[in-house]
């Protein structure tokens, strides 16, 4: 009988903690089974800001959700934000035979993969992620698994997600202190198109780009805005091609409120989430709202609260559309855009990226059955997608007891018979 098993996803965001608990029978049936979040405290700028208030904050997230869920867990999958992350690309080659050819053997991939890591990563650094772009075996064959391939020589180029390993390792102990085992670390927007693209939008079809065109347009855009900072991602056939950071986020936009009317940031973001909108349509010509301010109450327009936040929100679609053109897929897009954080909630502002990029855009949804409300896809698809990644991390450790060691150990055979003769 197979038993299901039960993954936590915990995203610290610079401003929200947000947990997500998910019960895996397989591959296939996976159900959310609840989430949860509260204010991040003790972590600020990418960093622990006060480790026992970090970590109590952690416990009551962790500690709140197992209680509504009623299970006891030992493990949380750690998703960090877009403060902690570099991204870079690296390659190498390196020799597989001196004289003849031989065939490729997951060994040479492996090694291959692990110098390019060695070779791209800094003193203080970690890497989250090691995305293999594509292989080149002997220079010219280019190749997404070169696995049984003659070659005299193996390269590879990826695409890396490094962060800091101290602050890291500060994070780690914050959640050890909660009473938290930490089996993995992701990159969450990464881990959210886990769910937030289904597996059609990721994996495009095969067949060849039409005459006179080069294809790069295929693919699908994954843009998170959260509260510091957004981050675009493209996928192509499945695999994350480019990332690129944009340091405004919803922050951004409760800051202009805050300074242009003169409120405490507390009131401006309360005001952006209620009143705010990226067109000035959303509000009839002469609407306004009241404000408490100092213990009187004040008229504020609509359309002022608009006029605070325009500027910002130029900024970020401008910075969005360089983005895509960096990335080749400003003019060809085939499957739009999906939306993810906090910032994507601002009234009209999907609508006003749409139209700026000239790409359809959405919200995501959240790919995953739920018994209860699954909560805002644009919120929740991070921790539900660290759940699902730490599941699919556990599969490529497990061995399974049937029958499985075998044809490991005769591929094993088989390689080094290639390796030697
Ligand atoms: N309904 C809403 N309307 C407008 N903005 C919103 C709404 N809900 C949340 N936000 C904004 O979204 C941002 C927080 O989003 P999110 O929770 O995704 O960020 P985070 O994960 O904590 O941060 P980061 O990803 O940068 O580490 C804040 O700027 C907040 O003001
Ligand atoms: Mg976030």
């Amino acid at each position: 009988m197979i038993r299901e098993k039960y993954y936590c996803g915990l995203d610290l965001g610079a401003q929200k903690i947000k947990a997500g608990v998910l019960k895996v029978k397989d591959a296939a049936q996976m159900e959310l089974a609840g989430i949860y979040e509260q204010k991040t405290a003790g972590f600020c700028d990418g960093a622990v800001s006060d480790l026992g208030e970090l970590s109590d904050c952690v416990h009551a997230t962790v500690h709140t959700l197992l209680q509504k869920t009623n299970l006891k867990l030992r493990e949380v999958q750690l998703g960090v934000g877009s403060e902690l992350i570099e991204v870079r690309a690296g390659g190498t080659t390196i020799p597989l035979v001196e004289r003849t050819n031989k065939i490729i053997t997951r060994r040479d991939i492996k090694k291959v993969n692990d110098q390019a890591r060695l070779l791209s990563l800094k003193m203080d650094e970690e890497i989250l992620h090691d995305l293999p772009q594509q292989y080149m075996v002997d220079e010219v064959n280019k190749a997404l698994n070169p696995g049984g391939l003659y070659g005299r020589k193996l390269g590879v180029q990826s695409l890396m997600i490094f962060t800091n390993a101290n602050r890291i390792r500060n994070i780690v102990r914050a959640v050890h202190q909660a009473g938290y085992e930490v089996p993995n670390v992701f990159f969450t927007s990464y881990a959210a198109c886990e769910v937030a693209l289904d597996g059609t939008e990721r994996t495009q079809p095969k067949a060849p780009p039409p005459r006179g065109t080069s294809g790069r347009g295929e693919g699908r855009i994954l843009i998170d805005i959260g509260a510091k900072a957004t981050s675009v991602l493209l996928f192509q056939d499945n695999i994350l091609r480019r990332l690129k950071k944009i340091e405004i986020g919803g922050d951004a936009f409760t800051r202009r409120i805050a300074e242009q009317l003169s409120l405490p940031l507390d009131l401006a973001e309360e005001i952006k989430r209620s009143y705010a909108a990226t067109l000035e349509a959303y509000h009839s010509s002469d609407e306004e709202i009241l404000v408490k301010r100092d213990s009187a109450y004040k008229p504020v327009k609509g359309k002022d609260i608009c006029a605070a936040i325009e500027p910002r929100i130029r900024e970020l679609l401008e910075n969005v559309q360089n983005v895509l053109r960096e990335f080749g897929v400003a003019d060809e897009l085939e499957t739009g855009i999906v939306m993810i954080g906090g910032g994507s909630l601002l009234t009209g502002l999907i609508e006003r990226l749409s139209q700026a990029t000239r790409h359809p855009a959405r919200l995501a949804k959240m790919n995953v059955v739920s018994a209860r409300s699954p909560g805002n896809a644009a919120l929740f698809s991070g921790v539900v997608g660290l759940a699902k990644s730490g599941f699919k991390q556990s599969l490529r450790y497990a061995l399974s007891p049937d029958g499985h060691w075998r044809a490991n150990l005769l591929n094993r055979f088989r390689e080094l018979y290639h390796e030697y003769f």
